[in-house]
């Protein structure tokens, strides 16, 4: 916030526009700025108006004409870039210090127990050892990351991939419940947790939006999440978001020894912590708040959609360690799913970049759960057909038709599904439905392979369709994220044939951009700026980590987690190219997650568009995977354990070992670099000694990963 500037004397704010001299403005635009700014947030974060909406109009008019005469002194806090005209930049981005997670979930008894047994084997626990949870509401927000040094906050970050997320710093300080200072705090703190916004500030907020013509939201997530990502902080102060801490990221000292005292000591530096926080001592225990929970749900003012376990010790935590994008020793029992009754008015059929035809469900609107729903996924025809995919019935058999009266739930954020049909309220002469044979785009052939559960477009490329979503598929967030060339850029780019491959995205600024007798500036809906921004995006993006390298390819199978499984596993794309080059199957399916489907999706998409993806990685510069842990002496080494481990597990030795960097097999080969074995080690032991693998104990094991 800026000081008032107290030089020029009330007066001055009389002085017509024209009659002022510089420093009367100059020390009238600050003035300008500090009012306007208090009136704002006393309007809108307070809803406490200090001033009539007259007054403050006539004062923002004031504001306008002195920056009209004096262009020079617009301030960086002007309330005339503040309120309205954001900033045509989007967010700079943070890398996380520690990646932010998401959580597995359960949503039976039987996973939860699955998940505390699991934990139990993995740490080796006796059946009579005590082992303490916590639990607390799963709040449907979005997750942020505020970090603080020396008490101070430095930024704040949502998510994004879990490994960078846009820096909302201006916006998170704008609400309440997140503290600017914090007494008595360790030196660097990131604190982690959800922002979400209260049932009533929702519905006052959709209200004053739609009274000011302006846009509602579909429920408070999107509401929170639209309101966080603001280009204009006003815009986010005069929105009652808030915020509750749950977890941490990078921390210079550790917090506490427990989930509950680090909480507990979240709180006491002044963080709101959700009052529902428990811990629990068995699982029954655990299953329990769940039930008081889910029966306070109605009650809480806000939206949660399930309960959070987390183990309760911390350093226990450490040793269970992380999956690729979750944690081992947490899990997110979801609440079951809400559910309503309405007609199946049409059925669409959607072709995906795999050529994939997917029918889709048109619904009369109904609302589910507080969110209006029209469409719904229906899968596949086997899923029509009331089977599943080896042939047994689903819904007791009953298929679905047009003009049934059809039962949809969602879970969460997913897209819609239908659970049931009802079959007594059937129109006459309804007929069963048939996905077509031909694809609806492109007219090839659509063809259903043994083995697979949806029908195909054989057009390949040569279908639009699947041309168009694959172009999409390449530039989204999760894969190039370009800024400014989303699908609908590329949908009018494809069109016109600009853009009809990945390639062809680096070349246009030599095919559209200065000096070519077509320019992108001159397009519609483009300018000069727009398009010179395009481009420095696009060339910001010809260099680019494996991992989203391989997940941007849109190779059937390949989503992003195994897309970074398989950068982690090779490293550098030459790498990986040769091994999918030379067929390396066992390499390949010795990666944790990789299977013989994964791997031959591989295989065949290399052997169609081998030639042009190589074209592709050529423009590029491909970074290599990034091991958060290659300053350990195993990473990027192939270990084997075998034998009896007296310190560990043998699935927490894998995972720590996996954690390093380092890669485990089942069995000893040429590739072997260490074998490390406990007593009663056979066959490989002698094998790692013939093929001269160097042989230690677990003692050595320890001392290696610095953990004797
Ligand atoms: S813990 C280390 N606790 O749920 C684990 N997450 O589905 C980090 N969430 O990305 C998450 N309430 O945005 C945790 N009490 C809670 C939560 C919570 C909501 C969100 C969070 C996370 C997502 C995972």
């Amino acid at each position: 916030m800026t000081t008032p500037t107290d030089t020029n004397t009330p007066e001055a704010r009389d002085i017509a526009p024209e009659a002022l001299d510089r420093d009367q403005a100059q020390s009238e635009l600050a003035r300008l700025a500090e009012t306007l700014a208090t009136a704002n947030a006393a309007y809108h974060r307070d809803d406490a108006p200090v001033m009539s909406d007259a007054e403050f109009d006539a004062l923002r008019a004031r504001n306008a004409e002195i920056e009209a005469r004096f262009p020079e002194l617009i301030r960086p806090d002007s309330p005339s870039r503040q309120i309205g005209a954001a900033p045509a930049e989007g967010f700079g981005k943070i890398r996380h210090a520690r990646r932010m997670l998401s959580l597995a979930n359960a949503f039976t008894d039987e996973d939860v127990a699955d998940f505390v047994t699991g934990i139990r084997r993995f740490l080796g626990l006796a059946p009579e050892a005590a082992l303490a949870f916590t639990a607390e509401p799963k709040i449907d927000g979005l997750s942020l990351s505020l970090r603080y040094e020396g008490g101070k906050l430095i930024h704040a970050a949502t998510r994004g991939d879990g490994e960078t997320g846009e820096d909302v710093s201006a916006n998170a300080r704008t609400i309440a419940d997140i503290p600017d200072r914090l007494e008595g705090a360790p030196e660097i703190l990131e604190v982690r947790g959800e922002v979400y916004m209260s049932h009533a500030d929702f519905a006052a907020l959709n209200q004053r939006q739609s009274e000011r013509g302006g846009k509602t939201f579909a429920n408070p997530r999107n509401a929170a999440a639209g309101s966080l990502r603001q280009l204009d902080p006003a815009i986010t102060a005069a929105r009652p978001l808030r915020f509750f801490a749950y977890a941490w990221g990078e921390s210079s000292e550790r917090l506490a020894p427990t989930q509950t005292e680090a909480i507990a000591r979240l709180g006491a530096l002044g963080f709101a912590t959700n009052p529902r926080f428990r811990r629990c001592d068995t699982p029954d225990d655990m299953l329990a708040t769940y039930a008081e929970i889910e029966a306070q749900r109605a009650a809480l003012g806000y939206d949660i959609d399930g309960v959070v376990y987390k183990l309760d010790e911390l350093a226990l935590q450490d040793r269970l360690g992380l999956r690729s994008t979750t944690p081992r020793w947490a899990i997110a029992h979801k609440f079951p799913a809400e559910r309503a009754w309405t007609v199946l008015e049409g059925i669409d059929i959607q072709v995906g970049r795999t050529g994939a035809l997917s029918p889709v469900a048109r619904l009369r609107p109904v609302t589910v759960g507080g969110v209006v729903v029209s469409n719904a996924t229906l899968h596949n025809e086997d899923y029509i057909a009331g089977r599943d995919s080896r042939g047994a019935p689903i819904r007791e058999g009953r298929d679905i038709r047009l003009g049934d009266w059809v039962e949809v739930y969602r879970a969460g954020d997913v897209i819609p599904k239908i659970r049931d049909i009802d079959l007594t309220r059937r129109p006459q002469g309804a007929a069963p439905y048939h996905v077509p044979e031909t694809c609806p785009e492109c007219g090839s052939p659509a063809i259903r392979e043994p083995g697979d559960s949806v029908r195909r477009c054989t057009g390949g490329l040569v279908c639009p369709a699947q041309a168009v979503e694959r172009l999409k598929h390449f530039v989204s967030r999760a894969a190039f994220d370009i800024e400014g060339l989303g699908a609908k850029q590329v949908e009018s780019f494809w069109r016109d044939g600009w853009v009809q491959t990945p390639r062809d995205i680096f070349t246009l600024e030599a095919r559209f951009g200065p000096g070519q007798p077509r320019q992108l500036k001159n397009r519609e809906g483009w300018g000069e700026t727009s398009a010179r921004k395009l481009f420095a995006a696009i060339d910001d993006k010809r260099r680019i980590g494996l991992a989203r390298f391989l997940f941007a390819l849109g190779i059937r199978h390949v989503g992003e987690t195994s897309a970074s499984m398989l950068a982690a596993h090779y490293g550098r794309w030459e790498a990986f190219r040769e091994a999918v080059e030379a067929g390396a199957e066992d390499d390949l399916l010795a990666i944790d997650g990789v299977g013989p489907v994964m791997v031959r999706a591989l295989r065949s998409a290399f052997e169609a568009e081998g030639g042009e993806i190589d074209a592709l990685a050529e423009m590029l510069e491909i970074t290599p995977a990034e091991s958060r842990a290659s300053d350990s002496p195993v990473a990027g080494k192939t270990l084997v354990f075998t034998g009896t481990l007296e310190r560990m597990t043998r699935a927490e030795a894998k995972a720590r070992a996996e954690s390093l960097g380092a890669k485990v097999a089942g069995s000893v080969s040429a590739k072997t670099d260490l074998l490390i074995a406990g007593p009663g080690a056979g066959s490989k032991a002698k094998k790692a000694t013939d093929l001269g693998v160097e042989v230690i104990d677990e003692e050595g094991w320890l001392r290696l990963i610095g953990e004797a």
